[in-house]
């Protein structure tokens, strides 16, 4: 079987690739960037935006992981109509996995509305498909809002909650889904604990020992209040194994 997986280069599709190196399915990889040390590897240079190369990604392909994503430049054109244009080069495809994030119909967010049409387009289609929402990763959260303390201070949104879950732990659930029949829409993969960003911001000094002080400002308008409210969790849906703890000393240990 001939696996594709869009956005090589990217947290998630750098990820799967290395659990799927030396698996036995036959591996094409797409991005824009050539990622370092493939080896002999398929690269194709694919670009949504300007649909250069879509064509050349998804010949002789039989499973696409679409994890190619532009949540800032040129996010409609790249995860909107760029996605409807390589939906219409992949007749041929026996299952399209698209990982898409929990709560995209709940929370105004710009990102989150073209992810949501991005399904839509995808339920209107007859590929073979399987979305499966997963919550925020656990580097995600930690690059966004805990990697700069400003005057010795975490300054973080009051109440936002979050229930982050492992990028590997994520990674290893869609390879199992690429093994099973097609689902339409799979179940949320959710992260092991629901924190709030204080909390997360403590352990962070606590696993790092460090001298920083949280400060939780209040602040306004519907993103944070579905997030407060915790529209990006699925309380029963804990399928991630790694815990925040474990992804912070095992990066802190990285470090040593
Ligand atoms: N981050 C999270 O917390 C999270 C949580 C749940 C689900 N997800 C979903 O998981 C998927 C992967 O996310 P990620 O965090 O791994 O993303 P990422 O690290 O930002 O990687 C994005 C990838 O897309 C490629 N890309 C960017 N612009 C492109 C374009 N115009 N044409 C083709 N490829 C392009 C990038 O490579 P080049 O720049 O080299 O092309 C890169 O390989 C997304 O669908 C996202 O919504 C993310």
């Amino acid at each position: 079987m001939k696996v594709l997986i869009t956005g090589s280069t990217g947290k998630l599709g750098s990820t799967l690739l290395n659990q799927l190196k030396g698996s036995e399915y036959d591996i094409k990889i797409t991005s824009r960037r050539k990622p370092e040390g493939i080896g002999n590897l398929e690269w194709v240079y694919s670009d949504l935006s300007s649909g250069e190369g879509l064509e050349a990604a998804v010949k002789d392909v039989d499973v696409i992981i679409h994890a190619a994503t532009s949540p800032v430049k040129n996010s409609k054109r790249v995860e909107v109509s760029g996605f409807k244009e390589f939906l219409g080069k992949m007749k041929h495809i026996k299952h399209l996995i698209y990982p898409s994030i929990v709560g995209i119909d709940e929370i105004p967010f710009t990102y989150y509305k073209q992810k949501h049409e991005a399904e839509e387009l995808l339920r209107n289609c007859s590929i073979p498909h399987t979305i499966v929402r997963a919550t925020q990763f656990h580097h995600f959260v930690d690059n966004l809002f805990l990697s700069k303390p400003l005057l010795k201070r975490y300054i973080v949104p009051e109440n936002l909650q979050f229930q982050s879950v492992d990028v590997s732990d994520f990674a290893s659930h869609l390879i199992g889904l690429m093994e099973k029949e097609p689902q339409e829409r799979a179940e949320d993969f959710g992260g092991p604990d629901i924190m709030t960003l204080t909390e997360m911001a403590k352990l962070k000094i606590e696993i790092n020992h460090e001298t920083n002080k949280v400060l939780s400002i209040s602040l306004p308008g519907k993103l944070h209040k579905s997030i407060s409210e915790g529209k990006n969790t699925n309380f029963n849906r804990k399928m991630g194994k790694i815990t925040f703890r474990e992804y912070l000393s095992s990066k802190s240990n990285e470090l040593l």
